[in-house]
């Protein structure tokens, strides 16, 4: 089945929050952020703003009726700076106009005196200044120090990786509407319509239901949108609560990029030790994340790095440490992957550097070790592995002999260009890692005409969750799908829902509205069954008719509902499904934390110009384990879409923050994305069917966020390339690897063994700065 949204969204006709019409008398926002990045406000001056023709009022944290936070994880989050700003961006003043134009005129005359602080962007700076989000948390299996004693090889190093800007097509934005009774309707662009509706009330100083959050589709989130949404509805809702008129405020680009958290950079020390036959015996890792300037979601990401931390690979001696560390960029938060992909990053780094010593293929040491079924995670939970045969079946199905053997070809036959191909496997779990948050919802109608409204707590930004609620209520009832209509998520049909997110909306929702229709089918069983004087177990709904023990029966779908209709039988449902045999102790450590894993193996090739550092993505072959695909379609977008992201954060994306914590990739036109030259000229996808998961909805396998993780492939198949070129170039393990250093590589002499320690922390940003 196609995606429901593709011929509204190809004619231009899918509504977004920017379609929305506008009310008379709409006033609109736009928001004064702080120019420094750390430091006392010692005066602010408005009145040159307020001159403005056409400015209604410039609202400051004094004229919050509720409480000055929106944090969401730890209260640390102004929503309006009060006597100190933390990052450059930072909402100090939120004006408010009668045009979209005057309001931004207003801004530029804000004119704010602050007292500088020192600033700090670098995560090891502020961990030695003991500036840290949360303590320290810290995975543990087997014991290392022992382990040590009995490895053969042991390496250590330094692996870095930058952050990554969302780019969602639509940027953020919201747009409230007084109601009667101080009540407000809200549209918000947002992955968590109740954390947005929470966090307003809290702002407001009402209570939820007070305030409805609707969302009729997002423009992409990509983890943008699940905390970093709610700001600007809070400020909208303020400004309308205040002034009793609908306010308006959607982000432009330039806005969006400077104001709103990324990608968590890391940076991280690891030490693998392997026996003689390249058995992987332990790894000892410390990341240090950059979490900005509150917590956002960054505890909850951290965590997830540790889950990830041995990615696919049984390791039987783990000691992993992962510290926030606030500094003073935009609060960072979730993004694809949520932390997983940055500590996959480091194993992989970990042993290629153990292949590149060792003179081996870092393929031979990622094979040996990939886990098995009953394998243990660090983190207490059972492995149920699909990694052997996705790799397998990705080596036989894409006939690696010969790949490496044309790529060995090419190098000797070509000076200046060079392959390089690498293999990422991966492994990623899924459930939200706080347990409570697996839970979902589903409200059902079927009406008296035999149509069905389906309202659940997902939102749909892209990912296609609406076409597979849609196909779950379509095949339970056994009717088409033209007779289904997914409504907009709005928190007063669906609430306390969990954000869209951590790939599992499918999942949650899906099951609810099974639950729901499951429920109603049951009913209409029962009055087809007293109606026709037979027993229920005989009927099943199929074809728009009832079937009676298989045979189509003359009754169709619509009959059997007015029959319903007239024995005062309820056509509708409310259902909630929770995550069941889920659970996770923070204190030890130790749970079972995910409903199931992701599997997959990924074959990246790619060529690189050795006399200008540019390149390009041959061929990204995969074989992905969907369980049973609802929608083959959609779920191949979603991996397709999955490995681009993976690739740009890997390859051309360079966020850079100079010494003052400005943003300086502040625009599309220095900071690149990938483009449609730069996608790989080949993209395979072979589907691993496996049925051994029934947590998941009909056996479909969650695809969000896993194939993102593809793209470190890339990665490491230009580091290949390089080494092809020059086997004694010094590549720090320091993504992404844009062509500029790659170029730097290629030409790049090794390093005296004195220089090791040192020149391996040059991080991207110090690399662009020479
Ligand atoms: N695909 C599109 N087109 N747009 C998005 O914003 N977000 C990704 C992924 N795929 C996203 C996307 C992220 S970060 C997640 S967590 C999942 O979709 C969320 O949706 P799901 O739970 O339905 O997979
Ligand atoms: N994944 C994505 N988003 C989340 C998670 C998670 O595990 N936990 C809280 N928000
Ligand atoms: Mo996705 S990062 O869990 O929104």
């Amino acid at each position: 089945m196609k995606n429901i949204d593709s011929r509204t969204h190809t004619r231009g006709e899918s509504v977004y929050l920017d379609d929305v019409p506008l009310i008379q008398g709409t006033l609109f926002g736009a928001s004064f952020g702080s120019p420094i990045a750390n430091g006392h406000i010692t005066s602010l001056d408005l009145s040159e703003a307020e001159k403005i023709p056409g400015v209604v009022r410039i609202l400051t944290y004094k004229d919050i009726t509720g409480q000055n936070q929106i944090g969401g994880i730890i209260p640390d989050e102004p929503l309006l700076a009060e006597h100190h700003v933390d990052f450059c961006g930072m909402p100090v003043a939120f004006v408010v106009a009668e045009t979209y134009e005057a309001a931004h005129a207003a801004v530029k005359k804000i004119k704010v005196e602050i007292d500088p602080l020192p600033i700090i962007t670098d995560p090891r700076d502020a961990h030695a200044l003991g500036q840290l989000i949360v303590p320290p948390r810290t995975h543990r299996l087997g014991d290392t120090e022992a382990a040590w004693q009995s490895c053969e090889y042991i390496f250590e190093g330094l692996a870095e990786t930058n952050g990554q800007e969302h780019l969602y097509i639509e940027t953020q934005g919201a747009y409230a509407i007084p109601q009667e009774n101080n009540a407000l309707k809200i549209y918000s662009s947002t992955q968590s319509p109740r954390a947005t509706q929470a966090a307003t009330c809290k702002v407001l100083g009402v209570a939820m239901h007070q305030v409805e959050v609707d969302v009729i589709r997002l423009g992409g989130g990509f983890g943008g949108k699940e905390d970093q949404a709610n700001a600007w509805a809070a400020l909208c809702a303020l400004a309308a609560h205040i002034l009793k008129k609908p306010v308006k405020y959607a982000l432009d680009r330039m806005e969006d990029m400077a104001m709103t958290g990324k990608r968590h950079p890391y940076s991280s020390d690891f030490k693998i030790g392997l026996d003689k036959h390249f058995k992987i015996l332990a790894y000892e890792v410390q990341f240090y994340q950059n979490a900005g300037a509150a917590a956002d979601l960054s505890p909850a990401v951290l965590e997830r790095t540790l889950f990830h931390c041995t990615n696919t690979y049984f390791i039987p001696n783990v000691h992993a440490v992962a510290y926030s560390c606030k500094t003073n960029l935009p609060p960072n938060t979730a993004f694809r992957g949520f932390g997983g992909p940055q500590g996959m990053f480091v194993i992989e780094a970990a042993i290629v550097k153990a292949a590149e010593n060792l003179g081996v293929d870092a393929s031979v040491i990622q094979q040996i070790n990939l886990n098995k079924t009953g394998d243990e995670f660090p983190y207490g939970q059972k492995a149920v592995s699909e990694a052997h045969a996705c790799w397998d079946k990705a080596m036989d199905r894409f006939n690696i002999e010969s790949v490496i053997k044309e790529t060995h070809y090419f190098n000797s036959t070509n000076k200046l260009y060079k392959k390089g191909i690498a293999m990422m496997p991966i492994c990623f779990g899924i459930s939200f890692t706080n347990t409570m948050m697996n839970q979902g919802r589903a409200l059902v109608h079927v009406y008296t005409d035999g149509s069905v409204s389906v309202s659940t707590g997902a939102v749909e930004m892209g990912q296609g969750v609406n076409t597979k609620m849609l196909q779950v209520a379509a095949y339970v009832f056994g009717i088409d799908a033209d007779k289904v209509k997914l409504q907009s998520t709005s928190t007063s049909r669906v609430a306390n829902t969990s954000p869209s997110a951590a790939s599992a909306t499918a999942d949650l929702n899906g099951k609810a509205v099974f639950m729901a229709c499951t429920e109603i089918a049951n009913r209409l069983k029962q009055v087809a069954a007293d109606e026709m004087h037979i027993p229920i177990a005989s009927i099943t709904l199929k074809d728009n008719h009832i079937h009676v023990s298989d045979q189509k029966h003359e009754m169709t779908w619509e009959r059997l509902i007015m029959s319903a209709f007239f024995k005062r039988v309820s056509l509708s449902e409310h259902a909630h499904y929770a995550t069941p045999e889920i659970h996770y102790d923070k204190l030890k450590e130790k749970g079972h934390p995910f409903a199931y894993h992701v599997y997959g193996t990924a074959i990246t090739q790619v060529t690189i110009d050795c006399l200008r550092g540019t390149y390009q993505v041959d061929a990204v072959k995969v074989v992905h384990d969907f369980g049973v695909s609802m929608n083959p379609l959609i779920d191949r977008g979603q991996i397709e879409g999955g490995i681009v992201q993976g690739i740009g954060w890997m390859t051309l994306e360079e966020l850079i923050y100079d010494k003052e914590g400005k943003l300086k990739s502040n625009a599309l036109s220095t900071y690149k994305v990938p483009d449609i030259y730069s996608v790989p000229k080949v993209l395979e996808i072979d589907f691993l069917e496996t049925t051994a998961d029934n947590l998941a909805i009909f056996r479909s396998k969650a695809v969000g966020e896993p194939p993102l993780m593809y793209g470190i492939g890339a990665y490491f198949a230009l580091r290949n390339a390089i080494k092809a070129f020059n086997p004694d170039a010094h590549i720090p393990l320091s993504a992404p690897m844009t062509p500029e250093k790659t170029l730097m590589a290629l030409y790049s002499k090794p390093l005296k063994p004195d220089q090791e320690k040192n020149e391996e922390t040059t991080s991207s940003l110090e690399v662009n700065q020479r």
